[in-house]
């Protein structure tokens, strides 16, 4: 609902539309959501998002299950270092989710084993929470699935679900995905190259390549280059990418850059070389693809 009527009078536009799309990640969620709204949430209030509250460590609970939910931690936050066969870059999954996805606006898992299934657009079908881990395996971690019911995805469900505790079944949070902000006609990448080095590149490096710690972790993520997302990543997405940075970076400071400094800066990283998706041409098979899209 909060979507639908921001963006209602200039629905048409086509350069909205993409923007309507992204920042929020279920894609098509906001509009779908809204057409499919049940009574309940016509009232107005039920629809309200929930406002984030990371649980308490504490209260994970002991035996099996609380075993399942700290290993889920850990392979999210060391995504690279302890599922080196399914990581093909530098990345952990909290490198984009911050703060083990307890993060507003930088795409948290609150709230988010609740309103899966979801309808998606890039693959024109309802995705389960397990396909949509995986997306971001193969995509924003260049790697290799996870199987279904592995000890490993049962273990990041259970975290994701620890973390949603409170939250009602098919709720968003507020915050969901990433904040959206008003497109930029015209990104510049000179400009943004001149705010990378400025802003950025003492973290990321000048090659954009990030800075490796000896015991396998990072100090800084790789922006672009082989250690990097792929193409088919969200993040490599013009509007997702300037969305995240906007409130995001630099890490810390989130929300020093203008709207259109974080198009600029945006534009320029994600079309550094990095690793392409293979299966990239089988994506938005309904053929509503966002302006934004790489390929
Ligand atoms: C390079 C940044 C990046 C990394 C690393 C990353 N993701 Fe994502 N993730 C995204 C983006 C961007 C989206 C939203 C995509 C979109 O707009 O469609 C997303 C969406 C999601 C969603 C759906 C959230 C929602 O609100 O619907 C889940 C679940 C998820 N990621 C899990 C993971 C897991 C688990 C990992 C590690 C295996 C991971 N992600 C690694 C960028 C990343
Ligand atoms: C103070 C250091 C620092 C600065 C400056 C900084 N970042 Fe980051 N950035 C990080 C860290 C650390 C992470 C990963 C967070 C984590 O692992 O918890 C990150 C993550 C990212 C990510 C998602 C992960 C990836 O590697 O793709 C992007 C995109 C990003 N930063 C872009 C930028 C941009 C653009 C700027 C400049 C406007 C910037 N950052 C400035 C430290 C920094």
């Amino acid at each position: 609902m909060r979507h639908g009527h921001r963006f209602a009078p200039l629905a048409l536009s086509s350069a909205l539309l993409s923007i309507a799309t992204i920042a929020s990640p279920g894609c098509h969620r906001g509009s779908e959501r809204t057409t499919t709204s049940s009574p309940v949430a016509s009232s107005g209030v039920a629809d309200q998002p929930i406002p984030i509250k990371a649980p308490d460590e504490r209260s994970i609970p002991a035996g099996s299950i609380g075993d399942a939910i700290r290993r889920g931690k850990t392979l999210v936050t060391r995504t690279r270092e302890e599922l080196p066969d399914h990581v093909g870059n530098g990345l952990h999954c909290t490198s984009c989710h911050l703060e083990g996805g307890a993060r507003a606006n930088a795409g948290p898992w609150v709230g988010i084993p609740g309103v899966f299934p979801e309808y998606r657009s890039r693959n024109a079908k309802v995705n389960v929470i397990e396909e949509r881990i995986n997306d971001c395996f193969e995509r924003s971690m260049n790697g290799k699935p996870l199987s279904f019911g592995s000890p490993e995805m049962n273990a990041i469900v259970a975290y994701m679900s620890w973390l949603s505790r409170g939250v009602p079944a098919g709720r968003d949070v507020e915050g969901r995905g990433f904040k959206r902000i008003k497109p930029a006609p015209a990104p510049n990448p000179e400009h943004g190259k001149e705010i990378y080095l400025v802003r950025c590149a003492s973290c990321h490096g000048a090659t954009g390549a990030g800075l490796d710690l000896p015991d396998g972790g990072y100090q800084f993520p790789a922006l672009w280059g082989d250690r990097s997302f792929n193409i088919g990543a969200g993040m490599a997405r013009l509007n997702t990418a300037a969305a995240f940075v906007r409130w995001n970076m630099p890490l810390g400071q989130g929300g020093v850059l203008s709207d259109q400094d974080a198009y600029d800066v945006a534009e320029y990283f994600i079309r550094q070389q990095r690793p392409d998706f293979a299966r990239k041409a089988e994506d938005w098979p309904k053929g509503d693809k966002p302006a934004d899209a790489r390929y």
